[in-house]
């Protein structure tokens, strides 16, 4: 990994799922010339619901948001590339979709706060972006390679 770069956890909630959105989710990622270094299907237990958004527990809406994204599978994926964890929300858009601009997931793809479709770690909780991709992957499923379309996405690549 070179040194500019940052890594940042993203994960398409149990809505984005059963919508089908998966793909386009990536693709978005992908299409930026953001770099993909881990992905998991999986099911969210109440313990990791609760370690994940222990930042608003005791928030009225904390129950429901345990119960929602506990409620089916989600898709985990690490992402990589310079700036990523503030680029990656401004492509999310706000928390709210219905607050959120065209063009962003949650503005193209939302409609209710709580069925909002993505999680993206917080650029302005400094941490918080190690911090859940240590509590959702092992260091071994953080798979380092060189992309070759970095070489056109960036000016410079130093590695
Ligand atoms: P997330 O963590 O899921 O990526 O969302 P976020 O950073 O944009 O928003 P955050 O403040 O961390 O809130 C986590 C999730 O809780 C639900 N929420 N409900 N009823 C409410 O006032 C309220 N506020 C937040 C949303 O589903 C939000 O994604
Ligand atoms: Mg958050």
């Amino acid at each position: 990994m070179s040194e500019r770069d940052e890594r940042t956890f993203v994960m398409v909630k149990p809505d984005g799922v059963q919508r089908g959105l998966i793909g386009e989710i990536v693709s978005r990622f992908e299409d930026r010339g953001l770099q993909l270094v881990a992905g998991k299907f999986m099911q969210i237990d109440e313990e990791l619901a609760h370690e994940h958004y222990g930042e608003h527990e005791g928030k009225p809406f904390f129950e429901g948001l345990v119960e929602f994204i506990t409620s089916g599978p989600v898709f985990a994926m690490v992402w990589e590339g310079t700036d990523a964890t503030r680029q990656v929300r401004k492509m999310v858009g706000e928390t709210d979709p219905a607050e959120s601009a065209p063009g962003t997931i949650r503005g193209d793809f939302g409609l209710d706060l709580g069925h909002n479709v993505i999680h993206a770690s917080d650029h302005e909780d400094p941490g918080a972006n190690e911090r859940e991709i240590d509590l959702f992957f092992d260091d071994e499923e953080l798979v380092d390679y060189d992309l070759d379309a970095s070489t056109w996405v960036y000016e410079d690549v130093d590695e």
